[in-house]
């Protein structure tokens, strides 16, 4: 396969901020307003693409705001002008018809820029809250193995007829189809045995939590090898960056935040009791101490800006494409990064 270069996304910043939560740099905001200058600013300085996470709930903390994700996406879409916008969807959610339907209206408002992330949920609060069920783990994943059969030929402009264990769909097509393009792509985010299966069944690219290099070489080696249909699977990884002028900068950055993120522990501790034990992401989080959403800092972009670059560089050799990145406070790490690790990883 040939290897794009890298491409660098950021995490919408739809509940607040992703590594402490209490910081008088950067006071929660997770609004409409905020989102859409964070996402123009990205554009503008020359990120490829955006995550929209979707939560009908603020997970770390109910009583904060939440930016809802596929109202808030296709808002994006219609402002901006080449950023990739990815939304993620659990399938427990939405009607695989309806969502098709949705997905491919994004696509036409974004002019072929847009792409799902499938995420097959973890916290039970959410449908809890909503009276729909949340079944266990593996269920979840044939569930959503079955969803996205059908959504797949529906964001091709197919017709679909399918009786199947949980969604009956009779003689539907949507129209228009994608104009640009066969279908939006697919991301699939999850890292147990289902979510690998059903990234090489079905996906386009595979979403990795940020984890150390030798992991995420041997989660790769894992799935590479796996039979597909279509062409070769590609790889994104979400990670946190602190990226300094020196190592000392760097880790006294970490240290800043570290600090802030111990007074989290008690939402933490609360978020806990409605996350699903049998998430292979939140056990994979649990080895090593992190800060960040989706594996964060435990990807090892905390250094100087040549030694981010020179990770990234790393990744991208072991197959990483896609660099799904955070940062604390966003705007200006982001601006940060663009400014000094982007150009060196270009350099290489
Ligand atoms: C890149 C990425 C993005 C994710 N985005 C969301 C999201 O928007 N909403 C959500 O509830 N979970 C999200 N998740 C978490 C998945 O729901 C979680 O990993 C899922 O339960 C799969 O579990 P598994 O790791 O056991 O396969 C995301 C995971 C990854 C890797």
């Amino acid at each position: 396969m040939t290897q794009a270069p890298p491409r660098f996304g950021i995490w919408a910043l739809v509940h607040g901020s992703r590594a402490a939560r209490q910081d008088p740099e950067e006071p929660f905001d997770a609004s409409w307003a905020r989102n859409r200058a964070l996402v123009l600013e990205a554009e503008a300085l020359g990120f490829d693409s955006t995550l929209v996470a979707q939560h009908t709930f603020n997970p770390h903390n109910p009583e904060n705001g939440q930016l809802e994700a596929w109202t808030g996406a296709a808002a994006l879409a219609a402002i901006t002008s080449r950023i990739e916008i990815i939304i993620a969807i659990k399938p427990l959610l939405y009607n695989p018809v309806v969502l098709a339907k949705m997905a491919l209206q994004i696509e036409e408002i974004s002019g072929g820029r847009s792409a799902i992330n499938l995420v097959n949920a973890w916290n039970r609060a959410e449908m809890d809250k909503a009276g729909l069920p949340f079944p266990e783990h593996d269920a979840r994943y044939a569930l959503g193995e079955e969803w996205l059969s059908v959504v797949e030929p529906l964001l091709r402009g197919e017709r679909v007829t399918h009786h199947g264990a949980h969604f009956q769909v009779q003689d539907a097509a949507i129209v228009p189809a994608a104009a640009t393009r066969a279908r939006p792509r697919i991301y699939i985010g999850g890292e147990s045995e289902p979510a690998r299966a059903l990234a090489a069944a079905q996906g386009d690219v595979w979403f990795i939590n940020g984890q150390p290099i030798d992991d995420v070489a041997a989660l790769i080696a894992d799935v590479a090898h796996r039979p597909r249909k279509a062409d070769p699977l590609r790889y994104g990884l979400s990670a946190f960056v602190i990226a300094r002028a020196t190592e000392e900068e760097a880790f006294a950055a970490y240290g800043r935040l570290a600090a802030l993120a111990e007074l989290d522990k008690p939402i933490l501790a609360r978020q806990a009791v409605h996350t699903d034990p049998a998430v292979v992401m939140k056990q994979t989080m649990a080895k090593s101490p992190r800060l960040g959403t989706n594996g964060g800092t435990a990807a090892g972009l905390v250094g100087t800006y040549q030694q981010v670059a020179d990770r990234i560089a790393a990744f991208h050799d072991a197959g990483i494409e896609t660099f799904m990145l955070q940062f604390q406070p966003f705007e200006a790490e982001m601006r940060r990064f663009a400014a000094e690790v982007m150009p060196r990883v270009k350099r290489g």
